[in-house]
Order: structure tokens, then C-alpha cells, then sequence
């Protein structure tokens, strides 16, 4: 993740310090020459949501579209299309429960249930620690070992609910077990 002087400064006063723009230019500049002239904006922004603590803000989104030609509205558009994107502040670690067909027969509600209770939040909301936001996310492409949930890049399988004080702890900890 970035510097919380980046974060703060795109994010909260809505304006874009010098080096949140030398940033910007450099992400988009070496997406483009990872894919040879063209650009990939899921790659392009995962990068800044990873920069920019778990969320896109609008003046970020607005120079991103500035240096790719693009309007604004496209990228926000993009942006809103994608579940795992968002423009809303988000914790330091997000938890996305699969809820599709077959996390939801293998026990999809009692997970959600169980994380709703150790956290105290609600599914979209976040802790008041700032440590992980809640979300309901479609197929993760794990369904093999449903139920199934990613806490920032790391999967986990075959939970059951007493699986969830351990692995919130670790990622408290600094930890993927
Ligand atoms: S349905 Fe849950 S991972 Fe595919």
C-alpha cells in the first residue's frame, strides 16, 4: 500500500498532491507497456486500489481518465460494474463471502452469519477499527471447496464457522492462516 500523505491527500480532500499524479503516470504508463500499447484497466486498478487503501476515490478516477483519454464516466462506470472495485473508503482488509448457488447449499448464510457476529457489521460495512470490510461477492472460482470466502488476494475452503475466529485473528496478526 502506498503512503497514508497519498491516501489522505486523493482521498479525503479530494485533490491530488504532486506525487499522487507522478504515481498515477507511472501506473498507466507501465500497464501500457506490460501489454504493448494497450491498456488493461482491471490491472490498472487493482494497483491503485492497492495503493489507495481498498478504494478508488474520485479525484484518482478522474486523472486516471485524464492520462488514458478516457471520459470520467466510462472509468467510473467500470469501476461500479466490478464488485470487487469500489469508489467508498473500505477497511484495511476486505472479506468477500461467495454467496452464488453452491457456497449458499454449503453453508454460505451460516458464514455470513458468523462474520456479521465477530465483527459487528453488517455486509457492506466496516469494522470501527478500520480493519476489514464486509462484502457478499458472486462465484470466486473456488467452488470446489465451497463454502468459500478471499480475504484480500488469499482464498479459503471448506469453512466452517469456527474456522473464522482463527483466520480473522491471523489477518489481525499480519498473517493469510
Ligand atoms: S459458488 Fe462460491 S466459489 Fe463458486
Amino acid at each position: 500500500m502506498g503512503s497514508d500523505k497519498a491516501v489522505q491527500s486523493a482521498g479525503k480532500a479530494g485533490a491530488l498532491s504532486e506525487e499522487d499524479r507522478v504515481f498515477l503516470q507511472e501506473v498507466v504508463e507501465r500497464d501500457r507497456a506490460e501489454h504493448h500499447g494497450r491498456l488493461s484497466y482491471m490491472d490498472i486498478m487493482f494497483d491503485l486500489e492497492h495503493h489507495y487503501g481498498n478504494s478508488l476515490p474520485g479525484a484518482v478516477l478522474g486523472e486516471v481518465a485524464r492520462l488514458v483519454g478516457a471520459p470520467a464516466s466510462q472509468l467510473n462506470g467500470f469501476v461500479t460494474f466490478y464488485t470487487m472495485l469500489s469508489t467508498e473508503p473500505r477497511g484495511q482488509h476486505v472479506i468477500r463471502v461467495c454467496t452464488s448457488g453452491p457456497c449458499h447449499v454449503t453453508g454460505a448464510p451460516s458464514i455470513v452469519a458468523e462474520l456479521k457476529r465477530l465483527l459487528g457489521v453488517e455486509l457492506g460495512e466496516t469494522t470501527s477499527d478500520g480493519m476489514f470490510t464486509l462484502e457478499a461477492s458472486s462465484c470466486l472460482g473456488i467452488c470446489g471447496v465451497s463454502p468459500a470466502l478471499m480475504i484480500d488476494d488469499d482464498a479459503y475452503g471448506n469453512l466452517t464457522s469456527g474456522d473464522l475466529p482463527r483466520i480473522l485473528a491471523a489477518k489481525r496478526a499480519g498473517g493469510a492462516q
